[in-house]
């Protein structure tokens, strides 16, 4: 396993997942699987650029409730076994690690359901963290579901420490959640 930067090579392992009906979005689901379609489908070369997007050129995200907040920079990798196996995110914020109250954590990750449970999630999570390193973030939050056992246990994996647990907000589907951060020093 290893974490790529999105490229033409991985896109139609990525457009295969989507289609299949994998989501890189919990909470919107399928519609965020549709709307990623689309987008590829429009224009691949631009869907592959905006992937890594370290000034926050791109258009706004829309949050799960549909609303749009500005985008933070950022990236997406892709997790590889020689097919697509799911992505990890990073985003932060320049000169702090603060996060806006609309971006619950700097990092977010989703295997695709077949290629779950082989550890892939722990291991790309030590691997985007030395990315975190080199961007200068000297932690990063992660929150989950207190539900989501899968990812409680990717996250201890990596040495996060629950700092706190609090109710996602209305916009993200108020689950109750956890915050946890990893320090990077
Ligand atoms: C959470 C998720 C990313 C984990 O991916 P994964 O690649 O299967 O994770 P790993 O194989 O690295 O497994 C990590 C641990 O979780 C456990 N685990 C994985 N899936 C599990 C499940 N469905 N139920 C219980 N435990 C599970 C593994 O056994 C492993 O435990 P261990 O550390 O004690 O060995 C994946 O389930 C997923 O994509 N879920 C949907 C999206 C999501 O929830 N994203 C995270 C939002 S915060």
């Amino acid at each position: 396993m290893q974490i790529v930067w999105p490229q033409q090579a991985y896109l139609e392992g990525m457009r295969d997942a989507l289609a299949r009906g994998w989501s890189p979005d919990n909470l919107s689901g399928i519609e965020a699987a549709r709307e990623e379609l689309a987008e590829i489908d429009a224009d691949p070369a631009a869907y592959l650029a905006s992937q890594v997007d370290r000034e926050a050129a791109g258009h706004p995200i829309k949050l799960p409730n549909g609303e749009l907040a500005t985008r933070l920079p950022g990236f997406r990798r892709w997790i590889w076994d020689g097919g697509f196996c799911g992505l990890i995110g990073l985003r932060w914020q320049r000169g702090t690690t603060d996060l806006p109250p609309y971006c619950l954590g700097h990092i977010g990750y989703s295997v695709v359901p077949w290629k779950q449970r082989l550890g892939y999630t722990t291991g790309a999570l030590a691997l985007i963290l030395e990315d975190a390193r080199a961007e200068g973030l000297p932690h990063v939050i992660i929150t989950t579901d207190t539900s989501n056992v899968a990812s409680q246990r990717v996250i201890a994996s990596n040495g996060g420490v629950q700092i706190g647990t609090f109710d996602k907000p209305p916009e993200h589907g108020g689950a109750p959640s956890l915050r946890f951060r990893i320090d990077l020093g």
